[in-house]
């Protein structure tokens, strides 16, 4: 694994103080694979992933940036050759929540939208039309797209959410078919995970009683860890995987395959 690059977007760990989130778990735990990573966030907090992974003796630097912009992918892109030369491994793993886009689409407002599908489509196409040149110059490499089972089930007033993620797992098929044998590109579909911006001021009280509804329709009984997704990321990225391509790895704890309706 040595001098393999990642970049990984979405990459700042959660909420106020650092807490756990997706995309600081799959670039700590692309560190403990040995990647150098690239933590890309629009949020200060990137620079906690990329010090838990010094700790850890890996090595990783933070470029604060907005993936939506051309401008920013081009510092991304700059950071990453001057720090570390090529490019292995590309993990979108950003996505924007608000109150305004989880609605239905006779409420959601056209600028909601549009704004939504900015990050969560333009912001994996974005980096992937940008990144796949210096992945190719590197001889080849892997993208993995987050995605969600939300792709795949509709969730009440969360339309938008589940179109940007059903056209990344389109996105998804399209960079397989055309830039394999160099570049393998898969996504996975989380279902709900246990992160530190979900606690969005909530008692612990509050939040241990929401997880624990939840966890009732899974039938594992419990939500997933950001490690739990971190893991998969990790076989996607590396060899172990070599003839997986284009395909849509749902991790949920068999929630999508359930009917949990009594006979
Ligand atoms: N948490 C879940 O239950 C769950 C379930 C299924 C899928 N997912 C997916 O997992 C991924 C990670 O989300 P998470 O749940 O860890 O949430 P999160 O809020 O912790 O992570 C999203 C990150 O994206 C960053 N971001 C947003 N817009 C950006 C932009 N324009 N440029 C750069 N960074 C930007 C945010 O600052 C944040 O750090 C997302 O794609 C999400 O859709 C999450």
């Amino acid at each position: 694994m040595k001098n393999k690059l990642a970049i990984v977007t979405g990459g700042a760990m959660g909420y106020k103080s650092g807490g756990p989130s997706i995309g600081g778990a799959i670039s700590i735990r692309l560190a403990r694979d040995g990647y150098n990573v690239v933590v890309v966030d629009i949020g200060d907090m990137g620079q906690k992933t990329v010090d838990i992974i010094g700790e850890n003796k890996g090595k990783a630097i933070f470029v604060k940036a907005d993936v939506t912009k051309k401008s920013d992918i081009d510092t991304i892109l700059k950071e990453t050759k001057s720090n570390f030369g090529g490019l292995h491994c590309l993990v979108n793993c950003v996505t924007r929540y608000s109150g305004g886009m989880a609605k239905n689409v006779v409420d959601i407002t056209e600028e909601e939208w549009s704004k939504t599908l900015e990050v969560n489509l333009n912001g994996y196409f974005k980096m992937a039309k940008y990144c796949i040149p210096l992945i190719l110059e590197s001889d080849g490499g892997t993208i993995v797209n987050i995605s969600s089972i939300e792709s795949l089930t509709a969730m009440p007033n969360f339309s938008i959410y589940s179109v940007s993620k059903a056209a990344v797992d389109a996105l998804t098929r399209s960079l397989a078919v055309d830039f394999a044998p160099k570049i393998r590109t898969n996504s996975v579909l989380p279902g709900f995970v246990k992160i530190a911006n979900s606690e969005n001021n909530r008692t612990t009280e509050e939040l241990n009683s929401w997880y624990h509804n939840i966890a009732k329709k899974y039938p594992m009984k419990r939500v997933c860890t950001v490690e739990e997704i971190a893991n998969v990321v990790s076989f996607l990225a590396s060899n172990e995987s070599s003839y997986i391509n284009g395909q849509s790895i749902i991790v949920d704890g068999g929630k999508t395959i359930s009917d949990l309706h009594q006979f």
